[in-house]
């Protein structure tokens, strides 16, 4: 293992164990190489896998090298399972090279040893005498070997160990060494890339607690020298997580507003962090990604109770993340303003949970220029997630790649109470043509054409167009002598039910929690003014005697718009593929910030949440603008909204690999631009 500096943490908590003695309670290896950090827990029994070999050969071979004075060595696993006959250097090669997919492991830093791990039934499995040649070509100089493996005839230089092992260790990076006592035996511990979060995305990083499945602890870590502390990222190899799944070696991280096994959660509030204790249970959402084979890295920051708009420097909670696009000024949009964030920012994060009440998924996929996905409402389970309307909450997701994004999308579908993908996609496309003028002609052209070409790839060959407020007033939903529009008859529903919701769930329990506090005693809690302006008007009599006519018109609204405007289709699942978008220009709301309240009237998109419809948001191109604030050229991703009706959510998954594979829709970059300039 080469390396440019070492350094052992020294304890980053202490816990006294008795008296006279302080066992630290976490020491890890922390090394830099090629400019990249790395993390190894290696005085963390949960985390480090100790092997049994046949006494004594593993330390005389590894002590040659010094390594029990002190060093440590870069190790690989690599699993070999069943169908095999006899080990050839064209298994291990081809094996070998689906390492290079890892961001993590490095052939220069993890390749001096390896460990050929097997997880299948035979006994005796040959190894050919092509593997010494492959064993020298990767400057394999320890070869530990499962004891399944016959390597009598084995001529080769490298110092070769046989393990007896049990031990299913994930495929990837280790660290090797020898345990205090040895009898023969080593230590693997497995080796995490740290990852700066310049973006302030992450309210805190975490990691698998081996001790107890699917608990987690918290943990960033700060290295001397650095302003941000330092996301733990494993290797997309799964040497942490040894599952297989659709979604192995994908990372992600959580909107801190669901609750995770072993994790808090603040809700974007530092008053809630600190009333409330470790969690339980974990959301079922995040352990489908889990279950899947993805890896958790973290909880994403959000705006305080998922509420309201995204500001800076006005900030009683958390400071809102950067939006890595464009000039820098920009905003993330919300409140999944983390999750968007991140996805946007950062290749190590490749997709982010978010959750969608108003717009709450789609406005961070839109400012960032990444896919989002907002469901049908009432298809995933919502315990774990802090409440904003009940009627209308939805977790959801964002990521760079569309085939990332349709793959996390089918694992979440799957099994759920949602329409199977149609034989045939929906061939009419139905246009919202309502909102205002494009002030950027760039982006109206390339949505136009946009719609031109997924029009020919997906056969649309019906293209009509909607006004929801002249059907709305035309179909009388309002029941009154003149018919209302829904921005007059909608207006006090949103607040109503977010405002009354808010406080009765969340507000008035952390009210009476955080008074509880020792040295709080009474204290009501600190808030965010949106938050208790919003709390204020949950509480007012006025609202909570108009709050039952607010459910009503939110239900009269959406079954009139499943009806009328979005019905279903028993061939295509859904009558009309719903094509629109809310491109903006770069919002500056983090220089201009906005007087503060909380979500209040009636806006485009609202009625996606009304209907309980899914709609995703996909990138489809940048324009350049010019920026006030840096002088120069930048660039801003445009997107498009594709919505369904309610249940038909796998069609919009279908569209998007069809879209991709067509050529339509590309993965986008994280950084400064979603696309590389031509
Ligand atoms: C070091 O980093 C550079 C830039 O990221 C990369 O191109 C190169 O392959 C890396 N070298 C090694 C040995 O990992
Ligand atoms: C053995 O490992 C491979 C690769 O990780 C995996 O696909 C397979 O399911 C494992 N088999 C068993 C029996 O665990
Ligand atoms: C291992 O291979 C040798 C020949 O290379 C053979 O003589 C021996 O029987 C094999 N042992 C086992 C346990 O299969
Ligand atoms: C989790 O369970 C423990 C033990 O039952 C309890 O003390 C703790 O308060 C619980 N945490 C939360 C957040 O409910
Ligand atoms: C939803 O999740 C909670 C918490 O894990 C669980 O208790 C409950 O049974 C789940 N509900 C359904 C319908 O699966
Ligand atoms: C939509 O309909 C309303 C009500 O009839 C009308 O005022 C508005 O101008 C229409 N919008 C467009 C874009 O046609
Ligand atoms: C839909 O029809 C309008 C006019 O009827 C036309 O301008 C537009 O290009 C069509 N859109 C698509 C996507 O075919
Ligand atoms: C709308 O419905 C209300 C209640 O049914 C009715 O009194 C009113 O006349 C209707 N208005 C129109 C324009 O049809
Ligand atoms: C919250 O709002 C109330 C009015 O309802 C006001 O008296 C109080 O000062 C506000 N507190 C904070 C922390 O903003
Ligand atoms: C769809 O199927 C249902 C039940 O099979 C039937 O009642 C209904 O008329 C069908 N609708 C259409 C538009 O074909
Ligand atoms: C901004 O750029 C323009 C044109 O490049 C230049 O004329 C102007 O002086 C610059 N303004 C500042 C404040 O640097």
């Amino acid at each position: 293992m080469r390396r440019d500096t070492i350094v052992v943490a020294a304890a980053l908590l202490m816990q006294p164990a008795f008296a006279g003695f302080i066992q630290p309670a976490l020491q890890a290896l922390t090394w830099k190489f090629n400019g990249t950090d790395f993390w190894a827990p290696v005085h963390l029994d949960s985390a480090v896998y100790h092997l049994q070999s046949r006494a004594g050969v593993i330390t005389n071979s590894l002590s040659k090298r010094g390594s029990s004075s002190g060093g440590y060595l870069g190790c690989t696993v690599l699993t070999i399972s069943d169908p095999i006959e006899s080990l050839s250097s064209a298994i291990l090669d081809s094996l070998l090279s689906e390492y290079e997919i890892d961001d993590v492991w490095s052939a220069e830093q993890f390749l001096d040893c390896l460990f050929i791990q097997y997880n299948g039934t035979k006994n005796g499995v040959a190894l050919s005498s092509s593997v010494a040649d492959s064993l020298g070509r990767h400057g394999v100089e320890h070869l530990f070997l499962h004891s399944a493996f016959n390597a009598t005839g084995l001529a080769t230089t490298v110092g070769v160990s046989i393990v007896e092992s049990n031990c299913e260790l994930g495929n990837g990076p280790y660290v090797v060494t020898l345990p205090d006592c040895e009898e023969g035996g080593l230590s693997m511990t497995p080796v995490y890339a740290l990852h700066p979060d310049n973006y302030e995305a992450f309210m805190y990083g975490s990691y698998v607690d081996a001790t107890e499945a699917g608990r987690h602890q918290q943990l960033h870590v700060s290295l001397p020298g650095t302003r941000v502390p330092d996301i733990i990222v494993p290797s997309r190899l799964s040497s942490t997580t040894p599952v297989a799944g659709p979604l192995a070696g994908l990372r992600f991280g959580v909107k801190d507003i669901f609750h995770i096994k072993g994790l808090k959660t603040s809700g974007g509030s530092r008053a809630y962090y600190e009333a409330y204790g470790y969690q339980n249970y974990t959301t079922e959402t995040v352990q489908l990604c889990e279950n899947a084979g993805a890896s958790l890295i973290g909880k994403l920051r959000t705006i305080t109770f998922a509420l309201g708009t995204p500001r800076n420097g006005m900030s009683v909670d958390f400071h809102d993340p950067w939006n890595a696009r464009g000039d820098g000024y920009m905003s993330t949009g919300g409140s999944s303003s983390g999750s968007g964030a991140a996805v946007t920012a950062y290749d190590w994060v490749d997709f982010a949970l978010g959750s969608d009440t108003g717009g709450s998924v789609r406005f961070p996929a839109r400012f960032g220029g990444v896919y989002g996905y907002k469901p049908t409402h009432g298809i995933y389970n919502l315990t774990g997630i802090l409440v904003a309307i009940a009627e209308q909450d939805t977790p959801g997701f964002l990521a760079r790649s569309p085939g990332i994004f349709t793959r996390v999308g089918r694992v979440w579908a799957d099994g759920k109470p949602l329409a199977p993908s149609p034989e045939v996609l929906p061939r009419k496309m139905l246009r919202y043509d309502e909102q205002a003028a494009f002030t950027q002609p760039a982006a109206a052209e390339m949505i136009k054409n946009f719609f031109v070409h997924m029009a020919r790839v997906l056969d649309l060959s019906d293209n009509q167009s909607v006004n929801i407020t002249k059907r709305f007033l035309d179909s009388n939903v309002s029941e009154t002598a003149s018919p209302q529009t829904p921005a007059v008859w909608m207006n006090n529903v949103y607040s109503d039910l977010n405002n009354v919701q808010g406080w009765d769930e969340i507000g008035a329990p952390l009210a009476t929690a955080y008074g509880e506090i020792p040295g709080r005693e009474g204290a009501f809690p600190p808030i965010e003014p949106p938050v208790n302006m919003s709390w204020t008007d949950g509480r007012d009599p006025t609202t909570r005697a108009r709050y039952p006519e607010s459910q009503r018109r939110r239900q009269v609204f959406g079954d009139w718009f499943n009806r009328e405007i979005l019905p279903g289709n028993n061939e295509t699942c859904s009558e009309y593929l719903f094509a629109h978008s809310y491109h903006i220009p770069p919002n500056t709301v983090k220089t201009d910030p906005a007087e503060a309240r909380y979500v209040t009237g009636w806006y485009d998109g609202l009625y996606v949440n009304y209907a309980k419809m899914p709609e995703i948001v996909v990138p489809i191109g940048q324009i350049e603008y010019r920026s006030k604030y840096t002088n120069r050229t930048e660039w801003q991703t445009v997107t498009v909204a594709l919505g369904v009706a309610k249940g038909c959510d796998l069609v919009l998954f279908d569209v998007v690999d069809k879209l991709a594979e067509a050529g339509l829709l590309k993965e986008v970059m994280a950084g400064v631009l979603a696309y590389p300039l031509t």
